[in-house]
């Protein structure tokens, strides 16, 4: 069952061939320094970017997941490709777009169906990617189950919790099973990794912001400086919020100037632990809740180790296991998660035939527990 899977929801142009959870190729075209002295991503650009790279990017994507016996990377898509998946959402519209219509354009032109995947969906399922090398034994097996066709997957209980944790989310999302999901908790304000970003770009530095912070944490001790902890007292609203972490930080920021190395070590440090302790609080509050045996970590947060450390305690302490991403290149955006969480929706026969195409739209707010508009 192999899929290319295309990818432009922000600032990186990605193409990937899957073949159900493994992943054969993943090719990713990050226009991190374009963004960079924006402190952000500047969607004008990365629309530009989007366009001049597609075409390269997918090739690639193509030409890696050969065998040498295929002369031409497309006539994998011709003989051996089942499916083209693409992200219509959430993300930014005119990034979207881009994916979206190179999707169609393959699409047709190699008479294929087209499976339309929700960003989220990617992030909370790339725990389950493998690489190509996993020997076909392996202890992970999807299989249905016969009576209600629901898809199972073998040492996975549902429910199952994923905290999507990246530059635009931070979701605490319950999975009653593949495909039905509620999110249970969401930022009010900035994501998580919008946070750190903004945090980083305060202190000097520039973008992405989250690993510098994560870096310069390193040599910081977190009790240096009084930061609060957003909303303590709070978590039963289930809501994250940094916009007061963020305020206080760039007073604390004015009043430490001139900064020194010792001081960005120590700022970055108190910043990105307050951060942290918000996620700890708010996901003990749902594991009290919610009785769960699974957590899946993912988003480009959750490459930080710091983070992971923090959580492998929590889960640790309540008997849950932890799944996350073989790669730190799985936890930031690509297009093998789309691929793999494509899989899922074979699986389920979410697949739209040629016919359908002109129904499919970018949905730059799509919520990963609503589904899209051409599948109800
Ligand atoms: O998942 P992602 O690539 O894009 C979105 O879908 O938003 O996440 C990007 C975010 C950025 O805010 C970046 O600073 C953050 O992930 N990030 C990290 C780390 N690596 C990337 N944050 C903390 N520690 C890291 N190691
Ligand atoms: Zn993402």
């Amino acid at each position: 069952m192999k899929i290319l899977s295309i990818d432009t929801s922000c600032d990186e142009t990605a193409a990937a061939v899957t073949d159900g959870v493994k992943i054969l190729s993943n090719v990713l075209w990050s226009q991190a320094s374009l963004h960079a002295s924006y402190g952000g991503v500047y969607p004008s650009l990365a629309k530009r970017a989007h366009e001049e790279r597609i075409g390269w990017v997918v090739e690639k994507a193509l030409k890696t997941a050969s065998p040498k016996s295929l002369s031409t990377s497309y006539q994998l898509l011709d003989t051996k490709i089942d499916a083209i998946a693409v992200t219509v959402g959430p993300g930014l519209a005119i990034a979207l777009e881009v994916g979206i219509s190179k999707a169609k354009e393959l699409a047709r032109k190699f008479n294929k169906p087209l499976i339309t995947v929700n960003h989220i969906e990617g992030h909370l399922f790339s725990p389950l990617a493998k690489p190509r090398t996993e020997r076909s034994n392996f202890k992970f097996e999807i299989y249905k189950q016969f009576k209600n066709s629901k898809l199972k997957i073998q040492n996975l209980k549902f429910p199952a919790l994923s905290l999507v944790a990246s530059g635009k989310h931070t979701d605490l999302i319950l999975v009653n099973s593949i495909g039905k999901y509620k999110i249970i908790a969401s930022t009010i304000d900035d994501a998580i990794g919008e946070a750190l970003d903004k945090a980083a770009r305060m202190l000097g530095f520039g973008y992405p912001g989250g690993p510098i912070l994560e870096k310069l944490a390193k040599d910081g001790d977190v009790n240096s400086y009084p930061l609060p902890i957003p909303m303590i007292g709070q978590e039963g609203r289930m809501e994250f919020s940094y916009s007061g972490l963020k305020t206080a930080m760039y007073k604390l920021i004015e009043k430490e100037k001139p900064l020194t190395r010792q001081k960005d070590a120590d700022l970055a440090a108190a910043f990105q632990d307050k951060a942290f302790i918000h996620i700890e609080r708010i996901f003990e509050k749902a594991l009290r809740k919610y009785k769960v045996k699974d957590l899946f970590l993912g988003g480009g947060v959750s490459a930080n180790i710091e983070l992971r450390k923090r959580l492998r305690r929590i889960t640790k302490k309540y008997g849950i296991k932890l799944w996350i991403p073989y790669s730190k290149k799985l936890c930031t955006d690509n297009a093998a998660m789309i691929g793999v969480a494509a899989y899922f929706k074979y699986e389920r026969g979410e697949l739209l035939t040629l016919d359908k195409l002109d129904l499919i739209d970018r949905l730059p707010r799509a919520k990963v527990d609503k589904p899209f508009p051409w599948e109800n």
